[in-house]
């Protein structure tokens, strides 16, 4: 059996824990204690009205963000009942496993934060059996001309427009499912896995990121061919806007590419991209959604892009030395304090979530909202700050 034990300040020069960052992560599990209870095997898709969550109906890419707080809250505590929480899920995302048709490429995001965390903590081995099933699903995805994972599924012949945006069509966010593939790789040493991550990886380098480092959401081929076509935008502002979450996917993306592998490209890659960041948010300490857009108050901010950009710069800092460690902490620091001093919900009596002012999606009016993966990530920030390590990516 398994289990990886957490290890809190575990190297000589670990941070000092920063006392506002402890109690904020003391308070995101106290609400996850209540919020667990409240929610049942439901799993938060969505909070906009009184910050109260609506849930997920059946399949979503959302659906694992909760289990992955309950998992680190379970890590933090050992609290049984966090962990049998987390474990209660385990049905819907076996019913993901056995149809096809629900799932694209964040299987990786799913099983990496259900079933992977929950092999790393308790060493079930039907846990471990279904992140390498995802694993062998995600793998499948893989398009061998051009390079790259296919982000979405077309829905089937009745539904052209969907098929024709589906195909061919690499996105920033899968940077965050290589993990999955990369544990895969750790696991069994089949070297399929760890190829395919880094394939993919750098298709993603050439041809998501410009060459002034901001990037496109989403990247067309051919799907014939492989032959590269185009970037586009799916969430963002426009084509050739900078949308802040797809950004920031990409520096967490590929400063775990870079720590899992070593290999330099993905780091400088995840310098370049984290410095591009740095300068499109000026003074700013919470993203505004699209980089195209005035940070002047006039358009919504996303948190959660905020989150997982802060999240993505401990990690860079965990992976770099001396100054530029430095560099990265202070830029990582600044944008979980500006989390927590507006848009923090841990404060806020009666609210189910832990951060408000998340975009989902701004162009289809989903903005202002709290988010399940802004809620995962700002917890994986607080912990990367307080020295914490181990993660399930
Ligand atoms: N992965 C979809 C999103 O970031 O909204």
């Amino acid at each position: 059996m398994q289990v990886q034990k957490a290890s809190y300040f575990a190297r000589k020069d670990d941070p000092v824990p920063v006392p506002a960052h402890k109690e904020a992560l003391a308070r995101c599990i106290d609400r996850l204690n209540e919020s667990r209870v409240l929610a049942g095997a439901r799993n938060p898709k969505i909070g906009k009205e009184r910050n109260r969550w609506s849930y997920c109906q059946g399949y979503d890419w959302v659906m694992g963000f909760y289990s992955g707080q309950l998992w680190l809250a379970y890590q933090m505590t050992g609290n049984p009942a966090l962990r049998e929480a987390a474990q209660l899920r385990r049905p819907q995302f076996r019913a993901v496993l056995e149809d096809r048709k629900s799932r694209d490429h964040d299987i990786g995001f799913l099983f990496s934060l259900h079933s992977v965390a929950d092999w790393q903590m308790t060493g079930d081995e039907t846990a471990r059996a279904m992140g390498l099933e995802a694993a062998r699903a995600l793998l499948g995805r893989f398009r061998e001309e051009g390079g790259y994972i296919q982000a979405w599924t077309p829905v089937g012949p009745q539904d052209r427009d969907q098929a024709r945006f589906a195909n061919g069509r690499m996105i920033a966010d899968t940077m965050q499912n290589l993990a999955l593939l990369h544990w895969a790789y750790r696991e069994t040493g089949i070297t399929d896995f760890r190829e395919v991550a880094m394939i993919h990886a750098d298709t993603t380098r050439r041809h998501l990121v410009r060459e002034d480092a901001t990037s496109f959401h989403t990247f067309l081929f051919d799907p014939s061919t492989g032959e590269p076509l185009r970037g586009e935008t799916h969430q963002g502002y426009s084509d050739d806007s900078c949308w802040a979450r797809g950004q920031s996917w990409l520096i967490h993306g590929f400063a775990n590419c870079y720590a899992v592998t070593g290999e330099l490209e993905f780091l400088d890659c995840a310098r370049a991209v984290a410095d591009k960041a740095i300068e499109l948010m000026g003074e700013t300490s919470v993203p505004v959604w699209d980089f195209a857009l005035p940070a002047d108050g006039s358009h919504p901010v996303d948190s959660s892009a905020g989150a997982v950009m802060s999240a993505g710069m401990y990690l860079l800092a965990d992976v770099t030395e001396g100054e530029e460690s430095e560099k990265w902490r202070v830029h990582a620091h600044r944008l979980l304090d500006g989390l927590l001093e507006s848009c923090d919900l841990t404060r806020v009596p009666g609210a189910e979530g832990l951060l408000a002012h998340g975009a989902a999606f701004v162009p289809a009016g989903r903005d202002d909202a709290m988010l399940p993966y802004g809620d995962y990530y700002f917890m994986e920030a607080l912990m990367r700050s307080l020295g914490h390590r181990q993660f399930f990516w």
